[in-house]
C-alpha cells in the first residue's frame, strides 16, 4: 500500500496545482481523477449524446475504456487508447464532466481505476470524493476551500491572461453552479470528511498552501 494523500474541494479552489507542487516537494505521484472524468465525457460528446440524458450516457459506460500513464510525469488520459489529454480542458468537455459524474454508471467505471493507483504508489489524488469515498483510509485527507469570490477573480485573471474575453460575474454564477451541483447529487456528493483538515486559501499565496500541506505530509 503506497503512502496515500487525498485532496478533495469545489471547482477553482486550486487543487490541482497545490498538488502537483506538493507531489514534486514530497516524491509523490499526482493523480487528476477530474481528468478521468473528462475523459469519459469526451467519450459521450463524440456519441452527440445530451448531458441531460442520463440513461444514454450510463449506457455507453459500456463501450468506454478510460486508462492513465505518465509522459514527464505528466498525467495522460486515454479513451479508448487514443491520448484525450489535449481535450480535457474545453469548456464542453467540462460541462459533459460535472453533469455525467453525477450518474451512478459513470463513477462505478472510475472507482477501481482510482483505488488502484493508490493502493501501488504514494499518491496524492485530487477530486470531490477521494477522502469520504475513494481512499476512506487515506494517510492525509485535506479539504482545500476558498471563497466563490477569491475563485473567480483566480479563473478571471487566468482567462485574462490567455487573451481570452470573460466576465468576471458570469464565472462567479458558474461556479456557483457547480458546486451546487457537486454538493447535492446523490452518489458521492462533495462534502469534508470528517478527519479532513481543512485549508481555506483565500487569503493565502500558493507556497504558504503548499508549505501547510507538507507540513502535514509524513
Ligand atoms: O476537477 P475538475 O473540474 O477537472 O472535474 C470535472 C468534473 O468531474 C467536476 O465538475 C466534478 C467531477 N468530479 C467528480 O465528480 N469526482 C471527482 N473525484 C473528480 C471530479
Amino acid at each position: 500500500m503506497g503512502y496515500n494523500v487525498a485532496i478533495d474541494g469545489p471547482a477553482g479552489a486550486g487543487k490541482s496545482t497545490i498538488a502537483k507542487m506538493v507531489a514534486k516537494e514530497k516524491g509523490y505521484i499526482y493523480v487528476d481523477t477530474g481528468a478521468m472524468y473528462r475523459g469519459l465525457a469526451i467519450h459521450f460528446l463524440k456519441k452527440g449524446i445530451d448531458a441531460d440524458d442520463r440513461v444514454a450516457i450510463a449506457d455507453a459506460c459500456r463501450d468506454a475504456e478510460v486508462t492513465i500513464g505518465y509522459e514527464d510525469g505528466v498525467q495522460q488520459v486515454y479513451l479508448n487508447g487514443e491520448n484525450v489529454t489535449y481535450m480535457l480542458r474545453a469548456e464542453e468537455v467540462g460541462n459533459m464532466a460535472s453533469k455525467s459524474s453525477a450518474i451512478p454508471a459513470v463513477r462505478e467505471k472510475l472507482l477501481e481505476l482510482q483505488r488502484s493507483l493508490a493502493a501501488e504508489k504514494d499518491v496524492i489524488m485530487d477530486g470531490r470524493d477521494i477522502g469520504t469515498n475513494i481512499l476512506p483510509n487515506a494517510d492525509l485527507k485535506i479539504y482545500l476551500t476558498a471563497s466563490v469570490e477569491t475563485r473567480a477573480k483566480r479563473r478571471y485573471d487566468e482567462l485574462r491572461e490567455k487573451g481570452e474575453a470573460c466576465d468576471l460575474e458570469a464565472i462567479a454564477h458558474d461556479i456557483k453552479e457547480r458546486d451546487e451541483r457537486d454538493m447535492t447529487r446523490e452518489i458521492a456528493p462533495l462534502k469534508q470528511a470528517d478527519d479532513a483538515i481543512l485549508v481555506d486559501s483565500s487569503d493565502m499565496t500558493i507556497p504558504e498552501v503548499v508549505a501547510e500541506i507538507c507540513s502535514h505530509c509524513a
